[in-house]
């Protein structure tokens, strides 16, 4: 499938802006049959207070992992029908039952297990949550006579058993359903009402709460209170899950699992890889090493910047390769984009492998894999390498190493990456680096790759990159970056006439790369990034700005 042709998502999510390391890597040990390792999560969650959201596949349920992660407890956001006793192993200081699209009059209607009623923990279910708590409880649940969709304003009573404490009498709250509460279970009562839901909130005055609204949506402005409050007053959560304490956790863990052992990882430059080595780094320090590949496809002074971080602050021991010459003889002459991808993919995985080879017996690998793919791939065909499998046809680690995964970053969501990479001391220009593609500058050369071309493009993307840092856009920005066009247009310079190079500019704004806005940078911009371009690149006469969005159109150009 290519992917001019595809109609399905896009195959490269953007949660890790180092999956295509990750993911390549993943590749190889499942062609080797590696399994992760679990004892590194069984000693760290033992002693952590943990909240578990049953997925009832709202699309807002992820927010309610985020929302509840930003009250410094931590969370697990797991499909409504997880065997119970992987359940009760998280176990759970309370439940959230997320919303969800089903009905639970329809046959087959997704239910919680039933065992969550008898642990005597705190329940909170939203939306259709709330409507399988009074199902399953004894209540009934009937169509509403019409939708609730959007604002509303709820009116709480006196008492809400800290649930809306601290909140004034009356609130907005967001909407969204079709069915309503017709009979309460057997000892609920009602605590708040909307002018068409009169249950809108209800309990059994102990611990088991429904919402009918969704307080994780950013369109109730005190639904993070709310949530606050059901952790800390109802579920007596004490909100320890910060940064220094899930470091400590995390390096005593990885200390406990590694022991003497040898353990690889592979750095691209990408926050994720970073945070995840620094971490084992801290743990076990030279009994990791890095390998940082430079596939001769990297922006200016990258690799330069990167292997300082990594070699002189955090003394790490890395081995740099410069592969360069590798990747491009494999590129030369090719101009289909995943035919690109492929051949970057494998190339990536045979430097790899070859350099591995030479530190004999390793027994661990470090993957900077983060909770958003894990979450993704909790069906087969979502699974981060499977998304490129079919398009990179690679070759496994050598069997003589047996490597066990380590994840240290499979629970944290990016924000909180970037929260533990500045508590480690990382430098900020790591941090808040724009995703970068795997394939690197290979996908915004439209045709041949040559080092010519290269510089061409590295020259533009560095003065795009400093206009839009000097502009202070860089952080709003979901990624900004030039493309060199295969086209060639007329221009004048001074008395001659040029034929050279169009280059284009791209700029997006977006929360998660799967849909994007164009970026209306301020003209004045544009015209510096422009002159700048055409004045001070050689073999480009005219820059271009795309103002398309995605869809239609991908954030990269290839
Ligand atoms: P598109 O172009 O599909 O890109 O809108 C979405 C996000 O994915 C990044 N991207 C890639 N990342 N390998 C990667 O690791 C790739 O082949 C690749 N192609 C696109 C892109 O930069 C954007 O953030």
């Amino acid at each position: 499938m290519t992917r001019k042709t595809s109609k399905t998502k896009s195959h490269r999510l953007t949660t890790s802006d180092d999956l295509e390391v990750s993911a390549y890597l993943e590749i190889a040990k499942e062609l080797q049959g590696e399994q992760s390792s679990s004892e590194l999560e069984s000693i760290s969650k033992a002693k952590r207070e943990t909240i578990v959201i049953l997925d009832f596949g709202s699309q807002y349920s992820r927010l309610i992992a985020r929302r509840i992660r930003e009250c410094r407890v931590y969370c697990e956001l797991i499909p409504f029908d997880t065997p119970w006793q992987k359940i009760a192993n998280l176990k759970p200081k309370g439940f959230v039952l997320s919303g969800g699209p089903a009905s639970v009059y329809d046959p087959g209607a997704p239910l919680a297990p039933i065992e969550i009623y008898g642990t005597g923990l705190p329940i909170m279910g939203i939306c259709y949550g709330m409507q399988v708590i009074t199902h399953q409880l004894g209540g009934k649940v009937t169509p509403g006579t019409k939708r609730e969709y959007g604002h509303a304003v709820l009116h709480t009573g006196e008492d809400s058993y800290g649930l809306f404490s601290g909140l004034p009498a009356s609130i907005t709250v967001w909407m969204s359903h079709g069915d309503q509460i017709a009979a309460l279970p057997q000892d609920f009562k009602p605590l708040a009402y909307t002018e068409n839901s009169p249950t809108a909130v209800v309990s059994d005055g102990k611990k088991i709460f429904g919402l009918q609204f969704h307080p994780e949506v950013v369109h109730t402005p005190q639904g993070k209170a709310i949530i606050q409050n059901f952790l800390y007053n109802i579920c007596g959560c004490h909100g320890k899950w910060t940064p220094s304490n899930f470091i400590q956790e995390t390096v005593a863990s990885i200390k406990n699992q590694v022991k003497g052992g040898k353990v690889i990882c592979a750095l691209s430059g990408g926050v994720d890889s970073a945070v995840a080595a620094t971490l084992v780094h801290q743990a076990i320090g030279n009994q990791l090493t890095c390998i940082f590949v430079n596939n001769g496809l990297l922006r200016r002074e990258e690799a330069e910047r990167a292997l300082n971080t990594f070699r002189n602050n955090l003394k790490m021991n890395v081995i740099y390769v410069d592969a360069t010459d590798r990747f491009l003889v494999r590129l030369k002459g090719i101009i289909d984009p995943e035919q690109k991808r492929i051949r970057i993919g494998e190339e990536f995985i045979k430097v790899f492998e070859d350099e591995a080879v030479k530190l004999g017996k390793v027994d661990f690998l470090v993957q900077g894999t983060l909770y958003p793919d894990v979450i993704e791939s909790t069906t087969p065909e979502n699974k981060a390498s499977s998304r490129i499998k079919t398009h990179h046809n690679v070759g496994g680690i050598p069997a003589t190493m047996s490597l066990t995964l380590i994840e240290p970053l499979r629970y944290l969501f990016k924000d909180e990456v970037r929260e533990v990479g500045l508590s480690l001391g990382l430098p900020e220009e790591m941090i808040w680096r724009q995703p970068f593609p795997g394939p690197g500058l290979a996908i915004r050369i439209i045709g041949e790759v040559t080092p010519e071309r290269l510089e061409i493009l590295r020259s533009s993307d560095w003065i795009v990159m400093s206009e839009i840092k000097k502009a202070n856009l860089y952080r709003e920005l979901w990624q900004s970056f030039a493309i060199l066009t295969d086209v060639k247009s007329v221009g004048v310079m001074g008395d001659f006439r040029t034929y050279s190079y169009l280059v284009a500019v791209r700029a997006v704004t977006s929360h998660d790369a799967m849909t994007a806005d164009w970026a209306r940078l301020p003209y004045d911009l544009l015209a510096r990034i422009s002159n700048r371009i055409v004045n001070e690149v050689s073999g480009v006469n005219r820059v271009v700005y795309d103002i398309t969005s995605k869809p239609p159109s991908t954030i990269e150009w290839e």
